[in-house]
């Protein structure tokens, strides 16, 4: 019988916050859970496993058994998240770019709690880096690894169908855009809650959905997802 292949699967949960000042933060509603399923799924089925997680409830972070094959990475900020990004990649088979990242940044940390007076009605905000385009970047340069990443989309337009139709063309311009192997759409719904939809558009234009699945079913299906890219040869 054929020897399953074991893989080195980096996988990033959570959200990212971004520090206004000491007290103060932007960030967004991820809870990590579906990340961190997914992490619980690549030990199950033998694989190495690196987690880069934003901050994430404990109990999300219970959810995952100590193994030896796993290596857990906290971090903080949009910034912490690519540099420990970057570094888990150059040794990873296969990427799984859950994270919510934070699209921006205080343009300015203060180290001092703002006081009202001065910090007025604007924070002036930049843009982080996109971290799933700079692995992309580095596949469309040659680097063998497959790359799975994520579209949240509430898509626009009058009727569901409209909506429906919007979210699925983004999904499709962002998996091309950012040389990815295969894109999952969800909605913002899927965020804090245990069951959601997910579409899996792959490179090949092969789409599956997966209607109302707990995120834990989820989780496996997309470690097997990369497992079959991987074993397809397609990076
Ligand atoms: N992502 C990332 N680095 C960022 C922002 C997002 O790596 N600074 C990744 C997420 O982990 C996710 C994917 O990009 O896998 C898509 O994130 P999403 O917020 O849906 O899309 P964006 O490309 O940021 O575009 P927009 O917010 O304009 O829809």
């Amino acid at each position: 019988m054929k020897k399953k292949q074991a893989l080195r699967i980096l996988i990033t949960a959570g959200p990212t916050v971004e520090d206004i000042d000491p007290v103060r933060f932007i960030s967004n509603r991820a809870t990590g859970t579906l990340g961190v399923l997914a992490a619980r799924a690549a030990l199950q089925a033998g694989h190495s496993t690196v987690l880069v997680h934003g901050p994430v409830p404990e109990s999300v972070l219970r959810r995952i058994p100590r193994a030896a094959r796993l290596r857990t990475i906290p971090v903080r900020s949009a910034s912490q998240m690519r540099r420990a990004v970057m570094r888990a990649a150059k040794n990873a088979d296969a990427v799984i770019m859950n994270a919510a990242v934070a699209d921006f940044t205080p343009a300015v940390t203060s180290k001092d709690k703002l006081k009202k007076a001065a910090c007025g009605l604007t924070i002036k905000l930049k843009p982080t880096a996109d971290i799933l385009k700079e692995l992309g970047r580095l596949k469309a340069r040659g680097r063998r690894f497959v790359l799975i990443g994520f579209a949240l989309e509430s898509g626009s337009g009058r009727t569901p169908a409209e909506r429906r139709a919007a979210q699925l063309a983004e999904a499709r311009r962002k998996l091309l855009a950012k040389h990815l192997d295969a894109i999952v759409l969800d909605t913002p719904r899927a965020m804090g809650a245990d069951t959601a939809s997910f579409t899996l558009i792959e490179a090949s234009g092969a789409s599956r959905s997966c209607r109302n699945f707990s995120k834990k079913r989820f989780a496996g299906e997309l470690v097997r997802l990369a497992v079959k890219l991987s074993s397809a040869g397609l990076t």
